[in-house]
């Protein structure tokens, strides 16, 4: 089989090139990633150095590069992960989000239209349902929650499953959707809440929490991500929807506590900052659908996990390092100054 990655180079989609090596050996994997600023090909050098990838640099949004592809590889299946994926970049510059993450999405879908797929798997998010209220923990998204977005980058995910839908329903294309909450584990891009605080705390630097810290996110391992794509590819039925999460939720100031604890830092780094406009209060998943048709479970508890991670940003310095070091600084300096 032969699989185009798109977005390998990013946190989860990276994490995803590593899991199908691993668990289906036989494959051949292709990652197609225009290597933006979230883009880290370091991430991939151990796949790279033994060819067990091939990598293309360039764009989802790229038609010509990417029917090239199609007609080069004959792909069986595609798992769309490539987006800008930061809410705060796109409350400042909201373009490129209505760029990569619908158009990208379209361009992908017409080369599968046009060369054939078994397969078109679009990674959503949990952010297309909008938010809940903090006082009603007996709420929680399923796949018939309506669509409700908050920032122009769920507005843009959204939009991209709705462009999903339609290719199912008017073209017949062969296309799963999962919409999963949050995300941690290794590769994690340090502009994103937890290797931000892990990064910042092992500096010493204060830690931006916006508004009061109450608003909730619901993690999940990244490996109990791809575990569940993996099978979704595979086992889905065409123009489902598949709810992905581990029933956990927390505030953001657990989280950044959890950290200051581990690392041996003091609470005193928080800094309570303004909050994001527009701020979503509560995600959280209910995966009930996917954990019945597949008999999928997370196998990663969010205290280990944490743990686990954690230990890798401290013996893998050497890549969140050349992140903050670069670029990365400007961003931080721009983004927070008027916080
Ligand atoms: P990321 O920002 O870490 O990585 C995105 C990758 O896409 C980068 O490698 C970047 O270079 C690449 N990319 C951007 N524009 C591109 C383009 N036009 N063409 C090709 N490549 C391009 O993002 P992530 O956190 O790994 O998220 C991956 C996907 O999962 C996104 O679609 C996101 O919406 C979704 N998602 C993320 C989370 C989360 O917690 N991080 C949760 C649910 C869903
Ligand atoms: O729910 C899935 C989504 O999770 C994905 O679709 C997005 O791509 C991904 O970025 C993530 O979105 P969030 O906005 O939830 O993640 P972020 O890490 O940016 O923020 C997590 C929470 O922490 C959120 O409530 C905002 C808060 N936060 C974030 C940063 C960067 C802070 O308090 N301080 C910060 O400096």
């Amino acid at each position: 089989m032969k699989v185009l990655v798109t977005g390998g180079a990013g946190f989860i989609g990276s994490n995803f090139l590593y899991y199908m090596r691993k668990r289906r050996p036989d494959y051949k994997l292709v990652c197609l990633d225009a290597l933006t600023y979230a883009g880290n090909l370091s991430t991939l050098d151990p796949l790279l150095k033994n060819n067990e990838i091939d990598f293309v640099k360039g764009s989802i949004s790229d038609r010509d590069l990417v029917y090239k592809l199609f007609e080069e590889y004959k792909f069986d299946y595609v798992v769309n992960f490539a987006a800008e994926s930061h809410v705060d970049r796109s409350i400042t510059n909201p373009e490129i989000f209505l760029q990569t993450n619908i158009i990208g999405t379209q361009v992908l879908m017409d080369a599968c239209r046009k060369y054939g797929i078994k397969r078109f798997h679009q990674v959503s998010t949990d952010e297309v349902y909008g938010d809940l209220p903090l006082d009603r923990p007996d709420l929680l998204f399923t796949e018939e929650t309506p669509i409700n977005t908050s920032s122009p980058y769920s507005a843009s995910k959204a939009s991209a499953d709705l462009m999903v839908q339609a290719y199912n329903r008017t073209f017949k294309l062969p296309v799963t959707i999962s919409r999963c909450s949050n995300n941690y584990g290794p590769y994690h891009f340090p502009e994103k809440l937890i290797p931000l605080i892990i990064s910042r705390a092992l500096n010493d630097q204060d830690l931006p929490v916006y508004g009061t810290g109450e608003n909730v996110r619901d993690w999940l391992h990244v490996k109990d991500h791809c575990a569940a794509i993996d099978i979704i590819l595979h086992e889905g039925k065409d123009g489902e929807v598949y709810n992905i999460g581990g029933n956990n939720e927390k505030t953001n100031l657990e989280i950044v506590k959890t950290i200051l604890k581990q690392l041996g830092k003091p609470e005193s780094l928080i800094k309570f900052v303004t909050d994001r406009a527009g701020h979503d209060l509560r995600y959280a998943i209910d995966p009930a659908k996917t954990i019945k048709e597949f008999n999928w479970q997370p196998t990663i508890m969010f205290d280990d996990g944490i743990k686990q991670t954690i230990q890798w940003y401290l013996d893998n310095k050497e890549w969140w390092k050349n992140i903050i070091n670069g670029e990365y600084q400007t961003y931080y300096d721009e983004m927070y100054k008027e916080r």
